[in-house]
Formats: structure tokens, C-alpha cells, sequence
């Protein structure tokens, strides 16, 4: 039986290794060079003007609202269908989520539903999500919060390196956040996150709240905590960073070979891309009706598959208990049902990406 293929996977070369023992010999284990040039790096990549490096993406977008202005009582605009940590913050701020349902095809905020819900509520945030490496419809986003005055705080947690209209995520919005979780499509060896922004007073209040609040003189100016990236996680980022754009790359070829091998099973509906935008892939998602029976015949070829997320972000308890009422949000709670990711990561072979294709059609009695 040939080997397990994993739905994702971190790739560990010589040189991180070696970048992050040089990190742990050089006695400086936080707060020093290397997070500073990883931030440096960061930014310069992702077009803006400031990076701040973080101990995860949660605090990214924890300390992204906080700076940029959101606390208790603001209403937050968050898609329906994403990971819980996009929910979590807002909560945490004692703001109130009010969600979006997304557009099945781009999985990302449905400009329509989007709009309904701002005329609805009067948003003071809208947080869209770059979903499964996909940028949200960005015009319209910026459209709506224009029209409310309300900042942009970009998701951008699993979309490193995505473009749209040529543009980097993370730079789209007012700030963007950043996860380095391990089988994000880049990692720092461990948890990190980073927040980009042109804004100066963003960047540099999100800096105070990552270090307890304390400004260059020393002086604790705000409430923060320690959400600081230490200098292994920093050396480390860096090294990937420079791999990245390979990385996705080849994420790409792997999706434009699922294409071409399932584009023709009528069973399955494959990811769809924006014209505008360049998807990058850090999962491949499809849909499917018979989603137990695909993913047990799957794993019967040693195909893994996994379900990226199996419960929309507002019935989780911890949110529910938040709500007023269960938001209407008819397309992720059908997609929910649906959703199925295929082995997804730049480490896998064209012979890989081919046994899942076959497995697939097989499954669906397809020929080859
Ligand atoms: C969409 C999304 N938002 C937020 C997060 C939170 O990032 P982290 O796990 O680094 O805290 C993640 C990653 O797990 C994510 O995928």
C-alpha cells in the first residue's frame, strides 16, 4: 500500500533548522533582530508600510481591531463561513459580530448579502475573510464600509501572497492579519501571525498592546499582553517567507491539475476562481452530496481529506451565547454539508495529485 497522502503538510529544510538553532545560540530570544527583519521582510512583500510580528493570527486580529479603533459595543460584519478565530476576537472586544452569508462559489462575503446587512446594522468594522487563499470581493467591501465609515480589517490568515487587481492581501484593507499555524501556506515553525497596514498609529499601537502595553520610553500606555513572536518563530519565517512564492505557485499547479483530471466528474463542484484575484490555494475545497461515503472511499486509496469547517462559526456555543437570535445564513449552512478538502500542499507530486484524481473517479464510476 503506498503512503498516506496528507491534506497538508509543512515543509523544514536545512536552512530553517539552522536558522532557528543560530536564533536559540545567539542568547536573544525575544525581542530582537530577527523579528525586526522578519516584519521588514514581511511588509516589503506585502506591499505596506508596517509589519508587526505576533504570537498567532488570533492575536493578529485581536490587537488589528483593537488598533484600529473597535471595542465594546461595535458592530462587526463577519461571513458566516469561516474559522472560528475570525469570531473570537470581535467577541473578546466585547463588539457584536453581525454575519454575512458567503457566496457559495468563492466560499468569501456575498457583496449582496453584504450590503443588506450594513443597511441593516450600520457597521463600524467589516472583517471579510480571504477564504481557503481566495480574496473577498474587495470592491464592494470598500464600497459598503465608505458608505458607513467603517474600517476594513482583512482575514488574510490563510491567503499569504494571494493578489487582487494585483494587489497583495493584507494591504486591501484599512490592516491585515496574518496565522503562521504550521500548515498555513507558510509557518514560522509554530504558532505566529503577523499585521500589516500603511497606517502608522495602527502599527504602532498594535506594538504597544503586543508588548503589555508599553510605548519606547518604557511607560505602559495601554492594557496589552505579551503577544510577542519570538525570535526562533521570526528566523524562521523568514527563511519560509523566501520560499513562498514557489510554495504557491505550485499550490497553483496542483488546483489547474485537479482541474483538468475532475473537471468533468459531474458528482463534485471544484473551487472556482475570481477573474480579479489570484487564488493561492491553502486549501482545495470541492463540494460534494454524498460527502461520507466520498471521504471513506477516499481514505481507502490513502487519500486524507478533511473538513475545513464542519460548523459555521455562529453555532458554536461560545458565540451562540452571544446572539440575539441564529442568523439566516442559508448558503453556509448548505455549504457546511458540503464541503469536502482534497490533499492540498506544495510538497505533493504530480503521481499524488493523480492517485486522488483517480480515487475520485473511481469512487464516482467515472473512467479514466
Ligand atoms: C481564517 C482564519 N482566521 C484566523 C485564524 C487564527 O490563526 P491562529 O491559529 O494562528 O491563531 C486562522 C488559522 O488558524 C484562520 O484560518
Amino acid at each position: 500500500m503506498p503512503d498516506q497522502i496528507p491534506v497538508a503538510q509543512p515543509a523544514v529544510d536545512d536552512a530553517m533548522v539552522e536558522a532557528a538553532t543560530a536564533a536559540l545560540r545567539s542568547g536573544r530570544h525575544v525581542k530582537g533582530p530577527r523579528a525586526e527583519a522578519f516584519e521588514a521582510a514581511f511588509a516589503e512583500f506585502c506591499g505596506t508600510e508596517h509589519a508587526v510580528a505576533v504570537s498567532s493570527g488570533t492575536a493578529a486580529l485581536l490587537l488589528a481591531l483593537r488598533s484600529a479603533g473597535v471595542g465594546a459595543g461595535d458592530t462587526v460584519l463577519v461571513p458566516g463561513h469561516t474559522f472560528f478565530a475570525t469570531v473570537s476576537p470581535v467577541l473578546s472586544l466585547d463588539a457584536e459580530p453581525q454575519f454575512v452569508d458567503v457566496d457559495p462559489e468563492t466560499y468569501t462575503m456575498d457583496p449582496d448579502a453584504l450590503a443588506i446587512a450594513a443597511a441593516d446594522c450600520d457597521p463600524d468594522a467589516i472583517l471579510p475573510v480571504h477564504l481557503y487563499g481566495q480574496p473577498a470581493a474587495m470592491d464592494t467591501i470598500h464600497t459598503v464600509a465608505d458608505a458607513h465609515d467603517a474600517v476594513v480589517v482583512e482575514d488574510a490568515c490563510q491567503a499569504h501572497g494571494a493578489t487582487y487587481r494585483g494587489e497583495r492581501a493584507g494591504s486591501l484593507g484599512d490592516v491585515g492579519c496574518f496565522s503562521f499555524y504550521p500548515t498555513k501556506n507558510m509557518t514560522v515553525g509554530g504558532d505566529g501571525g503577523m499585521l500589516v497596514t500603511d497606517d502608522g498609529d495602527i502599527a504602532e499601537c498594535a506594538r504597544h498592546l503586543r508588548n503589555h502595553g508599553r510605548d519606547a520610553s518604557g511607560e505602559h500606555v495601554a492594557l496589552g499582553l505579551n503577544y510577542r513572536l519570538d525570535e526562533m518563530g521570526a528566523a524562521v519565517g523568514r527563511e519560509q517567507l523566501a520560499h513562498l512564492p514557489a510554495w504557491n505557485a505550485r499550490r497553483r499547479e496542483v488546483a489547474a491539475h485537479y482541474r483538468e483530471r475532475l473537471g468533468d466528474v459531474e458528482a463534485v463542484s471544484l473551487p472556482t476562481e475570481r477573474a480579479d484575484a489570484e487564488h493561492v490555494y491553502h486549501l482545495y475545497v470541492a463540494q460534494v452530496d454524498d460527502r461520507p461515503a466520498f471521504r471513506d472511499a477516499l481514505d481507502d486509496h490513502g487519500v486524507d481529506t478533511g473538513v475545513h469547517y464542519p460548523t459555521p462559526a455562529h453555532r458554536h456555543e461560545a458565540v451562540r451565547e452571544h446572539l440575539d437570535a441564529t442568523p439566516d445564513l442559508p448558503a453556509t449552512e448548505r455549504l457546511v454539508e458540503r464541503i469536502v478538502s482534497l490533499p492540498m500542499h506544495p510538497g505533493l507530486g504530480d503521481a499524488e495529485v493523480e492517485r486522488v484524481c483517480a480515487a475520485v473517479r473511481e469512487h464516482y464510476g467515472v473512467a479514466r
